[in-house]
C-alpha cells in the first residue's frame, strides 16, 4: 500500500521484462547490499532476494534474528539504526506486523515486508505478475480467496483495491480477515462463507495453509475447521473453465488444497514460485531508484 498504482504496474511490468530479457542482468545494485532479518522459516522469499542481489551486481546478508543481539534484546529501534547506516535496503520476516513498522520508522533506508503476520505483499507482486502474463490484466476479474482471513487474505485484499479487481474471500466464521480492513476494502471485496458459492465463475482460486508459522499449536483444531475449505477438482469446476490456480506455497496437498488440482493444467503455482524472482529484482531496482 506504500506505492501507487502506477509504481505497481511499473514493477510487474519491469519483471517481466527482466524475465524475458536475462541480458538486462545488469549491474544496477552493483556494491549495495541487503540485509534480511528472518524470525520465521522460508525456501523462496530467502532464496529469491539472495539471487536477485547476486543477479543485479549486489550483495545480501542473511541475518537469523536468533544469532544477532536482536534475539538477544537488542531493540527493534537501536537494531534499524544501525542496520540502515550500513546497508542499502533492509527486508524483515517476523510475526507483529507493528515490529516491522517500527523498524521501519527508525531505518533510514527502505524495509521491504519479507512477511508478517498480517500481510505478505512480496507474493502479490509475483501473484500479479503471474495473472498478467497468463490473462492479461486481472483489473474487473473475479478472484477467490478460499481458507483463512490471514496474512496471505489481506494482502489479497490490499491488492484488489490496488489492481482494482473484485475479491470474494470464503473462510470460516472467527477466522475472517481484521473488520476495519474489510471496512476500508468493501468496495473490492466481500466474505461468501460457502466455498463452492464463493469459487462460482471466478477468473482466479487461491488458497494458502491452514495453519500459518506461529499457529502450529492450532494445526489441529484448525483441520476440522476448515476440512470442507479444500480446493479440489469438484470446487475448481464451479470457477471460469480457464480459471487459474495459485498457491503462495508451501502447499500440503490434501488439505487446503487437493493433490489434483495442485497438479492440475491451470495451476501455475511454480511459475508463481519463480516470478518471486523477478519480481524482487524489479522491486529492488525500484526501490534503488527511488
Ligand atoms: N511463499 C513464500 O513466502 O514461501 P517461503 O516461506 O518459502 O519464503
Ligand atoms: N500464511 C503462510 C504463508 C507462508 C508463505 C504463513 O504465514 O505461514
Amino acid at each position: 500500500m506504500d506505492l501507487d498504482k502506477d509504481e505497481l504496474h511499473h514493477i510487474i511490468q519491469r519483471a517481466i521484462a527482466l524475465k524475458n530479457s536475462p541480458m538486462l542482468h545488469n549491474d544496477s545494485l552493483q556494491h549495495k547490499t541487503l540485509a534480511m532479518v528472518f524470525e520465521k522459516s522460508s525456501t523462496r522469499t530467502r532464496v529469491a532476494f539472495e539471487v536477485a542481489m547476486t543477479q543485479l551486481g549486489g550483495n545480501s546478508i542473511f541475518l537469523a534474528s536468533a544469532d544477532t543481539q536482536l534475539g538477544r534484546g537488542e531493540p527493534v529501534e537501536d537494531t534499524a539504526r544501525v542496520l540502515s547506516r550500513m546497508v542499502d535496503f533492509i527486508t524483515i520476516r517476523t510475526f507483529e506486523h507493528s515490529k516491522l513498522e517500527l523498524f521501519a520508522k527508525h531505518s533510514l533506508v527502505p524495509v521491504i515486508n519479507a512477511l508478517s503476520d498480517d500481510y505478505h505483499p512480496c507474493q502479490l507482486l509475483a501473484d500479479m505478475q503471474t495473472y498478467f502474463e497468463n490473462r492479461g490484466d486481472i483489473q474487473g476479474k473475479s478472484v477467490t480467496w478460499v481458507g483463512d482471513g490471514h496474512n496471505m487474505c489481506q494482502s489479497y485484499m490490499n491488492a484488489a483495491q490496488q489492481f482494482d479487481f473484485q475479491l470474494t474471500i470464503a473462510c470460516p466464521e472467527g477466522f475472517d480477515p481484521e473488520p476495519a480492513l474489510l471496512a476500508a476494502r468493501s468496495a473490492h471485496v466481500r466474505i461468501v462463507r460457502d466455498p463452492h458459492e464463493a469459487v462460482r465463475d471466478a477468473d482466479l482460486v487461491t488458497t494458502d495453509v491452514w495453519a500459518s508459522m506461529g499457529q502450529e499449536e492450532e494445526r489441529k483444531k484448525r483441520l476440522q475447521i476448515f476440512a470442507d475449505y479444500q480446493v479440489d477438482e469438484e470446487m475448481m469446476a464451479l470457477a471460469k473453465p480457464d480459471a487459474l490456480f495459485f498457491h503462495c506455497l508451501p502447499a500440503h496437498r490434501g488439505e487446503e488444497v487437493s493433490a489434483a488440482v495442485l497438479d492440475a493444467p491451470n495451476s501455475v503455482v511454480w511459475e508463481e514460485a519463480e516470478n518471486r524472482l523477478h519480481t524482487k529484482k524489479a522491486l529492488l531496482e525500484f526501490l534503488c531508484q527511488k
